[in-house]
Order: structure tokens, then C-alpha cells, then sequence
């Protein structure tokens, strides 16, 4: 098999990395940016810091705030409308993943025109969209180092995946101290996210040894440190271990692929706005139960790595603690089921099989060890509701 792995060109990582943006905006030759953000930076007067440092280096910049937690279409096709007619020439996104998904859409459509859901996986985006310099401030969905970006369809609402060499920023600042101020529910939601990355990346058809090294340091690291982050939020040293895991994480699924939590994961997010971290968390488990004896080695190996299993241990006891420790994690994390969550039982139900059908659209589950059936990724979304 050959590989191909595709990263940003630039990749600024460690604690101080965000004052210097604006020198590297200027290596870029960027000169007018689109600052793509949320409400909370503008609350929290991050995009103000950044605006002042461009500003004080000589660039001009706007602020687009109006991203949503799972991102829009709608948003999206605004923001290229503001791209477009303010003549800029380069996106900056500060956020969690959707300012960043957000950003990846806005340059897309700039540079391609139409809708987004012209570009819908596995069409392709033919061109390029402009310089894109993307600042995770969570840790993270990786967004800043990946090939993806997710977007709700506004009419339709169904969460699309779009996939692309031309979608990956050009490059990523990589700041852990950015994180110190998540609170602990946006902690545990987006590092369980990032361990998701990790252990599917590993366990994916389209793994390879280097995303392998990647995955294996990645799911160590979150695995030790995320229950740190959570407790003590103002821990410097699990944050910035944190920061690096979720890009190293970032970097294993971009070119490996994620597979079957993903898969059934969009749709809880779409249809019950359940946060994509936590709906990842409440499918973990179950997923990895149903697709362990597929690949019992490959995940006796996360046990290993993450502490869970010895050395001498068997494979079939290795994966054995893996599904017991995720199991307990969550609830050590405080992770509620999709009931607890608030769903209304006969909803979810009834939407099990559009559920299925919309995770199988997506084509992540057919990068799983055990391919489902959509019958069997109804069974997985039955035992994930108690
Ligand atoms: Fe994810």
C-alpha cells in the first residue's frame, strides 16, 4: 500500500505561537483578511486581539462573527458574500472547528462559486480557495490540520461532509494557552473528539504507518491527560500535552480517515444538536464493541498504548478493557446517553432509520474494521440510548 499524506505547509505549535500570526500573515503576503469567528471570541475579545495585531503590523482585516455551532450553509454563503465584495484576499479562522469548517467552505465557494452542497463528499472542489491560516482555540477537532469540513445544509438539514486536498489551511497556529479558559464540559466534549480521531484513524481500512505513530502518540496522550484538562482546567502542562495530541490526532484521520463513530455521530448532531464531541463520546463504546472482532489486534493495541492492558496480555482481554475503560471514562466525564441528553424516546425511535441511512451516506463506516449493514448501525444507536 501507498501512502500519500497531505498537511498544512506551516504549522506554528506551542504556547506564545498567536502573536505571531501577523508576521506570518505578512510570509504569506497576505494583506486583507477575512477574520472568520464566533460570538464568544468577540465576547471573550480574542478577535480584537488579532484584529489589533494585524492591524498594528499593517494588514487589513474584518471580522465575520456570525459562525454557528454546526456550521450552516446559509453562514457559509454569507461569508463568501462578504469575502467576495470586500476584496479580500485571505481567511483567518479562530475558534473551535466551526469557525474553522466554516472558513474552509467560505474560501471553497470564493473560489469555486455555487452552493455547498454542490460539493457534498465525494464530489470533488476543483480549485483552490485563497490563504487560509486557521487557530484552534480548543483542543480539539483537529480542523486546523484536516482535508474536511462538515456544514449543515440549511434546507435540507442534513449534516454534509465535504473532502478535499483543497479544503487543508495553509497553515495552523497551534497555541495551547488559548485553551486554558475552555470550561470543562467543552474540554471533555472536544478531547474525547480528538481521541475518537486518534483511535479511529488507528483502526481505520485506510490507516498507514505513519498515521499509525500519530494515532498510537495521540490516544496515549489524551487518554492521561484529558481527565487532568477537565478537572483542573488551568493545568498549563495537560494543556498544552492536550493542544499537541489533538493536532498529532488531527493529522492521523486527515489521512487516514475517521470511520463508523463519525458516521453515526453527524446525525445525532443534525438531528438533536448534540454537540459533536458529546455525540461521539455516547457512541464510542458501542462502536468499538460491535467492530472489535474485526480487528481485535489493532484495538488491543489502543489498550496497551493507552495503559488500559498489559504488555502480556491477550488480545481478546486487551480490547476486553478497552470497551470496560471507555465505558468508564464517559461516566467519569460526566456523559450523558442520548436519554439523559433530553431526546425524546418515539423521535428517536422513528428517526433511527434515516439515523442509519444518512451514517451510510456519509461513507466513514465503510472505513470500519466491521463494515455495518444499516440495520446493525440501528442496533449500535438502540444500545447507545441506555
Ligand atoms: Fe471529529
Amino acid at each position: 500500500m501507498i501512502a500519500e499524506i497531505k498537511i498544512p505547509p506551516i504549522l506554528k505549535i506551542g504556547g506564545g505561537s498567536f502573536a505571531a500570526v501577523a508576521a506570518l500573515l505578512q510570509r504569506l503576503e497576505s494583506k486583507r483578511s477575512l477574520i472568520v469567528t464566533d460570538p464568544w471570541m468577540i465576547k471573550n475579545q480574542l478577535a480584537e486581539r488579532l484584529a489589533r495585531q494585524m492591524r498594528e503590523a499593517g494588514l487589513s482585516c474584518e471580522i465575520f462573527h456570525e459562525t454557528v455551532p454546526d456550521p450552516t450553509s446559509a453562514v457559509v454563503e454569507a461569508g463568501a458574500r462578504v469575502f467576495v465584495q470586500g476584496g479580500h484576499d485571505s481567511l483567518v479562522s479562530l475558534g473551535g472547528g466551526s469557525p474553522i469548517d466554516t472558513a474552509k467552505a467560505i474560501g471553497m465557494l470564493a473560489a469555486n462559486g455555487g452552493k455547498v452542497r454542490d460539493y457534498r463528499f465525494p464530489r470533488p472542489i476543483p480549485a483552490a480557495g485563497p490563504a487560509h491560516l486557521a487557530i484552534p482555540t480548543t483542543a480539539g477537532t483537529g480542523s486546523e490540520v484536516t482535508r474536511f469540513t462538515v456544514i449543515t445544509d440549511s434546507e435540507s438539514g442534513e449534516k454534509m461532509l465535504l473532502a478535499g486536498d483543497t479544503l487543508l489551511p495553509t497553515a495552523a497556529v497551534v497555541d495551547y494557552e488559548l485553551t486554558l479558559t475552555m470550561p470543562p464540559r467543552l474540554t471533555a466534549d472536544t478531547g474525547t473528539d480528538s481521541l475518537t480521531h486518534a483511535i479511529e484513524a488507528f483502526v481505520s481500512r485506510r490507516a498507514n504507518p505513519f498515521t499509525d505513530a500519530l494515532a498510537l502518540a495521540a490516544m496515549k496522550t489524551i487518554w492521561r491527560e484529558l481527565p487532568t484538562s477537565f478537572h483542573q482546567p488551568d493545568n498549563a502542562q495537560a494543556r498544552e500535552a492536550m493542544m499537541l495530541a489533538a493536532t498529532q490526532a488531527g493529522i492521523a484521520f486527515s489521512n487516514a480517515s475517521v470511520a463508523l463513530v463519525h458516521g453515526m455521530s453527524r446525525p445525532l448532531g443534525a438531528l438533536f444538536h448534540i454537540p459533536h464531541g458529546l455525540s461521539n463520546a455516547m457512541l464510542l463504546p458501542a462502536v468499538t464493541a460491535f467492530s472489535v472482532e474485526a480487528a481485535r489486534d489493532r484495538y488491543a493495541e489502543c489498550a496497551r498504548t493507552m495503559g488500559l492492558a498489559k504488555a502480556e496480555d491477550s488480545d481478546e482481554a486487551a480490547a476486553d478493557q478497552l470497551i470496560r475503560g471507555l465505558y468508564s471514562r464517559n461516566a467519569e466525564l460526566q456523559v450523558p446517553t442520548p436519554r439523559e441528553f433530553g431526546i425524546p424516546e418515539e423521535r428517536y425511535v422513528a428517526l433511527l432509520g434515516t439515523m442509519a441511512a444518512q451514517a451510510l451516506a456519509s461513507g466513514s463506516p465503510q472505513n470500519n474494521p466491521r463494515v455495518p449493514t444499516a440495520q446493525e448501525i440501528e442496533q449500535i444507536y438502540r444500545q447507545a440510548w441506555e
